[in-house]
């Protein structure tokens, strides 16, 4: 059972980048569920297609709305021809989600400037071109509104070997609390969400490619699992919703604690034994 009333979303109307896969699509079929009416795109329409031919089918309530268009973040005449297209399905936006991503792991002295571009443009141009096309609409007709930009913990960090998706993230973050306070006077509402591991097959595949290292990235997360795209779907669908209101420019982070994991001085004496304890409790105690 859903924890947020059915009719929590009714009539909002919800543009996802790369909402016809991942993590995308996955907030996507959540907040059809209670009562969006929904836009994705991406740039592989038979993904989009099909996503929206299996999210559509609807509820007791009826069937669900959903557009999908193609469209290359990067390029900005495509951004503005897709928020075209979708008010002019939907008669307006209500919600942003800028969750089109590109990332892969390299060490960074193997990369190539194209390689730079391609993570930069999708992330941080693709981010800025979509929240600029929209924002502008936004003020000019003095409609209010809420963008949500999914990020990373490593936004915060930094992280060594995806350091173009580093660097880009860490901009949009810039991004989100600039404007959540620049755009608070038009009623322009700026939330963040910084997943840690969640295994979506685009992510995962490029990510942690083999089970080594799928292994290892597991053993950092205190809580020892990874998270469940319900999870981020409501938190996502909470931050957006009306009963977020009062929620702009902050980021929520929702890794099971993973990064804090890293961060801590003594976090690695998580791997000593009950009986290693013992024998430092006895160098350790006053009148040992
Ligand atoms: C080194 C690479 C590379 C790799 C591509 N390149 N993959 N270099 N290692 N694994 C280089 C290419 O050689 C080329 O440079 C340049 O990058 C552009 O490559 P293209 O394949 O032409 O780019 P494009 O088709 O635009 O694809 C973009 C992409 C791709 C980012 C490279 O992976 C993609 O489309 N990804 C979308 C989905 C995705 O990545 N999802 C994961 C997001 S996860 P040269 O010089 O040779 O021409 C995420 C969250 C992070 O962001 C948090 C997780 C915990």
């Amino acid at each position: 059972m859903g924890v947020f009333a059915n009719n929590l979303l009714s009539g909002k109307v919800i543009l996802i980048t790369g909402g016809g896969s991942g993590l995308g699509r996955e907030m996507g079929s959540r907040f059809l569920e209670l009562g969006a009416k929904l836009a994705i795109c991406g740039r592989r329409e038979d993904v989009l297609r099909q996503t929206a031919e299996e999210l559509s089918h609807g509820n007791n309530q009826g069937k669900f709305e959903i557009y999908y268009n193609t469209c290359d973040v990067r390029d900005p005449e495509q951004v503005r021809d897709l928020v075209s297209a979708v008010e002019e399905r939907f008669g307006r936006i209500d919600v942003l989600i800028n969750n089109a991503a590109g990332n892969f792991i390299s060490p960074t002295e193997r990369l190539s400037p194209r390689a730079v571009d391609a993570v930069l443009n999708i992330v941080l141009h693709g981010t800025f071109y979509m929240t600029l096309e929209v924002g502008k609409r936004w003020i000019d007709r003095q409609q209010t509104g809420t963008m949500l930009n999914i990020v990373t913990t490593y936004a915060t960090t930094g992280s060594g070997y995806v350091v173009p998706s580093a660097a880009a993230k860490a901009g949009v973050l810039a991004l989100t609390r600039s404007l959540a306070v620049e755009w608070a006077p038009y009623g322009i509402r700026q939330v963040a969400i910084a997943p840690g591991s969640f295994p979506t097959d685009g992510a995962w595949s490029r990510l942690s490619p083999t089970t080594s290292l799928e292994e290892k990235m597991m053993s950092r997360i205190p809580l020892g699992r990874t998270g469940s795209p319900d999870e981020l779907a409501d938190l996502a669908t909470f931050l957006i919703s009306d009963a977020g209101g009062y929620i702009n420019g902050e980021v929520v982070t929702i890794d099971g604690g993973e990064w804090l994991r890293g961060a801590g001085q003594f976090n690695d004496l998580s791997e000593l034994t009950a009986e290693e304890w013992d024998d430092i409790a006895k160098l350790t105690r006053k009148g040992k």
